[in-house]
């Protein structure tokens, strides 16, 4: 099989949530090189009907190979949920690679259960069962999942530290019983870590499956050596939102500034074959 030597690697994500998962992924391989592509344009996803999310992956992906990354991490637990095996059985062959966070955060949370896991993700998430089909797949751990739309935007208006998102949390926690280990099915909610540890009981393990993934990540492209080499650390940011607020938000996701987000523009529906680099600061709509 003909590989290509070296290359960055692609994290793709509806939005700004995916940079939480990148902040692992750059922890774990700080001296590979990223291009991460947040659709934050189209987001939020997680209400989005299935043929939606599939076609704006699939431009999405296909952005990410244009720009060099033979190998693209979906970070996007719904993205990931619904169509993570749609995109391998198009792209996922030879040169390229698409590999999810659904079957990483299953491992993860089957290791440590003692018998129920639970999960919080977006309603399109929890709709695809497809985290409980993951688990069933490595053990009998009963699985119980919860849809909580209102988490994603408290993150987004930066109110993770309130009253409010303490009181979201509680709820939800509430409503999802008693299991014994909760894993945060959405890239948003291991911002919210504090008001979960507030609302748990010392006998929940709590799980941002990120660190996994990116574990998971640096043993994959040791058994797959030719998808990515390391580089220089460079990472490239592309939005089709609004490149300031794409920075200033994406700062808090990521742990560490953008200076720089390139603007690739959507129209009729499509995303244009050029990015437009646009300094922090400088505002284009
Ligand atoms: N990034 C999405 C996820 O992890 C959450 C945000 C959205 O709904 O687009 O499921």
């Amino acid at each position: 099989m003909g590989r290509r030597l070296s290359g960055p690697i692609g994290v793709y994500d509806s939005g700004f949530g995916g940079l939480s998962v990148l902040r692992e992924l750059r922890r774990t391989l700080p001296t590979h090189d990223f291009v991460y592509l947040g659709d934050s344009g189209r987001a939020p996803y997680g209400g989005r009907d299935v043929h939606t999310i599939l076609d704006m992956a699939e431009q999405c992906v296909e952005r990410l190979f244009h720009e060099g990354c033979a190998v693209v991490v979906v970070a996007c637990h719904t993205v990931s949920s619904v169509a993570l095996r749609h995109l391998q059985r198009r792209y996922g062959a030879g040169e390229r690679r698409v590999l999810g966070v659904t079957i990483p955060a299953a491992e993860c949370a089957v290791g440590v259960t003692r018998g129920h896991i639970g999960l919080l993700g977006t309603a399109r998430t929890v709709a695809s069962g497809t985290f409980a089909t993951e688990v069933h797949k490595l053990s009998g751990a009963r699985v119980t999942e919860l849809a909580a739309p209102l988490l994603a935007p408290i993150v987004e208006e930066g109110w993770e530290e309130t009253e409010v998102a303490r009181a979201a949390v509680r709820r939800y926690v509430h409503a999802l019983g008693a299991v014994d280990t909760l894993v945060l099915g959405c890239t948003h909610y291991p911002l919210l870590r504090q008001a979960f540890e507030g609302a748990l009981g010392p006998e929940v393990t709590l799980l941002d499956p990120a660190p996994f993934v990116a574990r998971r990540l640096a043993d994959w492209l040791e058994r797959h050596p030719g998808f990515a080499t390391p580089g220089t650390g460079r990472l490239r940011a592309l939005s089709t939102g609004d490149p300031e607020r794409f920075a200033q938000l994406g700062e808090r996701f990521l742990g560490e500034p953008l200076h720089e987000v390139e603007y690739v523009a959507e129209v009729d529906g499509r995303l244009v074959p050029t990015t437009r680099v646009v300094h922090v600061g400088q505002v284009v709509r």
